[in-house]
């Protein structure tokens, strides 16, 4: 561990790449020699063009999206696209399916029904307080999109493979495992995720969204909300977020170049969460809250004998070296947010320390 750095569990924002952070450290006041910071530049120059145009040909050559797919910076986070999603691809008479696997699945629903939109929640996981990812559902014909959430930051449960549709497009929330193992891109219309888990700072959510989908934007809706406008103007219409894109942009390039690529990837990310909940399940001290075959491998959601006991874990990790611990609070309990950028030492350190905590308390 760096010097003054704490191993960091928080689930959004999130742990960094250190070798993203020390890069922006160095290159702060003199972006690319042009003796101004990336926040002094403008976005019409050469030089940012440059960072959005990266960012866009890396997130396309991780994901193998062909040219059917746009990528776009939208500002207004995760939650601002519950509202763009429905708004734009949604028309009188239309319907969309949704399921419903926990707070976020259920304001997205929400958002679209405050518009109006003809909802079906075609599965929901509320009956077991969202601890488990529905197998079972059945899709409407004549849905034009199928919204899931990839991967439950709050409840720590994740679709371990997307469903089978019957060729309605899945529009994805990735908030929280966007670009942490590969998938197909074919079966989505849509794919967001707000960038402060996986990949950069809050301030951006990266929209995905194949050309068909933009054929349903209507031209009634005003500019800063249309997908069209994004995709025509390369993101640029007004001002964007330029740091926020410059930070996506370096995570995208330690992505491709340090790590190598979304298999390798996934890979560090199942070793790292297999670690961890073999330590939650060789204890009886500790309770894994998620269904086994739905657990995250982001989120690592758990629970001690009893609330003393948590706050006091919480406590005492953050003062071996180990931050944000502590479930969200709506929920309670400790949660491990275990991104992409948390090293596999984190979580030994995490391991070594709940076993000393047992000892001690169990
Ligand atoms: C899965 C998921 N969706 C949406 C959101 C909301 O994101 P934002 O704060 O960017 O609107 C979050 C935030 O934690 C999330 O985890």
């Amino acid at each position: 561990m760096k010097e003054n750095r704490i191993y960091n569990f928080n689930a959004g924002p999130a742990a960094l790449p250190l070798e993203v952070l020390e890069e922006i450290k160095d290159s702060f006041l003199n972006f690319g020699g042009s003796g101004m910071s990336i926040t002094e530049i403008s976005h019409r120059s050469t030089l940012f063009d440059n960072v959005i145009n990266d960012a866009i040909a890396r997130t396309r050559r991780l994901l193998k999206l062909d040219d059917r797919f746009h990528v776009l910076f939208i500002q207004g986070g995760a939650s601002l696209q519950f509202c763009m999603i429905p708004l734009n691809l949604l028309k009188e008479g239309d319907s969309a399916d949704y399921v419903n696997t926990g707070t976020w699945a259920t304001k997205a629903i929400k958002e679209a029904e405050i518009l109006g939109k003809t909802i079906n929640i075609v599965a929901s996981s509320e009956d077991k307080n969202f601890s488990y990812i529905p197998k079972k559902m059945s899709f409407n014909r004549d849905a034009v999109y199928t919204h899931i959430t990839s991967n439950n930051t709050i409840k720590g449960t994740q679709w371990p493979f997307y469903p089978e549709t019957g060729g309605i497009p899945l529009v994805a929330d990735m908030s929280s495992d966007f670009m942490s193992r590969p998938f197909d891109v074919d079966k989505f219309g849509l794919i967001y995720a707000g960038a402060q888990k996986n990949i950069g700072p809050a301030g951006v959510c990266m929209v995905i969204i194949r050309d068909d989908m933009l054929e349903r934007v209507p031209d009634t809706l005003p500019s800063m909300l249309k997908y069209t406008t994004y995709a025509s103007k390369n993101s640029m219409f007004n001002t964007p977020p330029c740091f926020a894109i410059y930070m996506v942009q370096l995570v995208m390039k330690w992505l491709e170049e340090s790590v190598g690529g979304l298999e390798k990837m996934a890979r560090m990310n199942q070793t790292k969460a297999r670690t961890l909940y073999e330590a939650i399940d060789s204890s009886d001290f500790y309770q894994g809250t998620a269904e086994t075959d739905s657990r995250s491998l982001m989120n690592v959601t758990f629970r001690l004998p009893d609330e003393t006991l948590e706050k006091q874990f919480v406590e005492q990790a953050l003062k071996n070296g180990m931050g944000g611990l502590k479930g969200h609070r709506s929920v309670g309990g400790c949660r491990a947010s275990i991104y992409n950028a948390t090293q596999l030492a984190a979580i030994e350190a995490l391991v070594d320390f709940m076993k000393h905590f047992e000892q001690k308390n169990g």
